[in-house]
């Protein structure tokens, strides 16, 4: 990544922006860290000092032409992703000065906020506020999971379930959820440390390491009776797999297909979809960031699980946004266990 400096004897900002979109894994040379002066305010607008970025696999959907929810990150543009921090300059009415905000910020020490559609306050003046959890449980990551499993999939006691990238941060609580709820959870995920971190420290009946084991074969050891709820974050294989093991009356819940977030044509349609048909199953996609109002609310049920210790979370940290190339690519070489951040403070 190339480093800018721009003199300036106002408050400065950094900045990661786009320069040339990514082919397959984001390079050094696709961004530049910049360093400019922070905005004039204009009325109703506040500065949000960000503590912890949280990075997810959107992000790199946002880099490309456009195949992600929200339109694509223009060249020059700061690259997009979930923010957290403290306000540290308003002329906003809706946050004071050392309020907590999350929005939809980017790669950058500071994003200027208004009372806008992806900005919510979170707390006001915190000075213990735990802005890592925020991230990794009771923002986003959190809510997806809850909706994905609980509103979706509307998981039950006794369902058989897998997770795929379980050890993942969406994927590793969506996993805990269906067990808190009763059920016999499978994760699947690529390496013996992940399927050791799922069994041992989460809990699970089952891990299968996609990467050196026969899934479908361990798919028919693990759930010999059939999978109920199939909670999928990544598409391609792993998706056919299941689908040939899903029992009748199945939920399959499509929450990301990462497998293909890197490719440039669009994914064939899974060649064992006619399992749905068979079995009578569904299959239901779903976008947690229509959701978006209810976070707060649901995030407070995560905060209790996680508080009582029957969640538990693990992130992989990056330190400042020089390290912000190789966050992202960690998520699609499958070199984090839980939710990858970078810390700004
Ligand atoms: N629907 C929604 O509203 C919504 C919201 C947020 C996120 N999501 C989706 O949730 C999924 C997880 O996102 P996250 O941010 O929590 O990321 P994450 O699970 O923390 O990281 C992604 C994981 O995917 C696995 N992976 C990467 N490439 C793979 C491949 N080719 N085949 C199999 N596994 C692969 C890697 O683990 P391994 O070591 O196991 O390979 C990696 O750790 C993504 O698909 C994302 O788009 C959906």
């Amino acid at each position: 990544m190339t480093e800018q400096n721009q003199p300036s004897a106002s408050p400065t900002r950094r900045r990661v922006l786009l320069r040339s979109r990514p082919d397959g894994l984001l390079k050094g040379s696709d961004v530049e860290l910049v360093s400019e002066p922070i905005p004039e305010l204009a009325e109703g607008e506040a500065v949000l000092r960000n503590e912890v970025l949280g990075i997810d696999a959107s992000v790199r959907s946002w880099l490309g032409q456009g195949s992600g929810y929200l339109p694509p990150v223009e060249i020059g543009g700061v690259v997009a992703c979930a923010t957290i921090g403290r306000v540290v300059a308003t002329r906003c009415e809706r946050y004071g000065l050392g309020d907590i905000v999350t929005t939809l910020g980017g790669w950058e020490t500071h994003s200027i906020i208004s009372d806008d559609f992806f900005s919510t306050d979170v707390s006001g003046p915190d000075p213990d506020y735990d802005f890592v959890a925020f991230q990794a449980l009771y923002g986003s990551t959190g809510c997806t999971a809850y909706i994905g499993m609980v509103e979706v999939a509307a998981v039950a006691e006794g369902d058989t379930v897998v997770v795929s990238a379980a050890g993942g941060a969406t994927g590793s609580v969506a996993a805990q959820i269906a067990k808190l709820k009763g059920a016999r959870v499978v994760g699947i995920a690529g390496g013996e440390d992940k399927c050791t971190w799922l069994r041992d420290e989460l809990g699970l009946a089952g891990a299968i390491n996609y990467r050196g084991e026969d899934v479908k074969a361990r798919l028919k050891e693990l759930a010999p009776g059939g999978v109920d709820v199939f909670f999928d974050n990544v598409g391609g294989d792993i998706l056919n797999d299941v689908l040939a093991r899903i029992a009748p009356g199945a939920r399959v819940v499509l929450c990301g297909h990462i497998a293909t977030y890197t490719e440039d044509e669009p994914s064939p349609g899974p060649a064992n979809y006619v399992q749905l048909i068979q079995k009578g199953a569904t299959m239901t996609g779903f976008l947690a960031f229509n959701e978006i109002a209810r976070f707060p609310e649901i995030g407070k049920q995560l905060k209790s699980w996680h508080e009582a210790g029957d969640i538990t979370v693990r992130v992989e940290r990056f330190d400042g946004l020089e390290n912000s190339v190789d966050a992202l690519n960690a998520m699609f070489t499958g070199a984090n266990t839980g939710k990858i951040l970078i810390t700004l403070q």
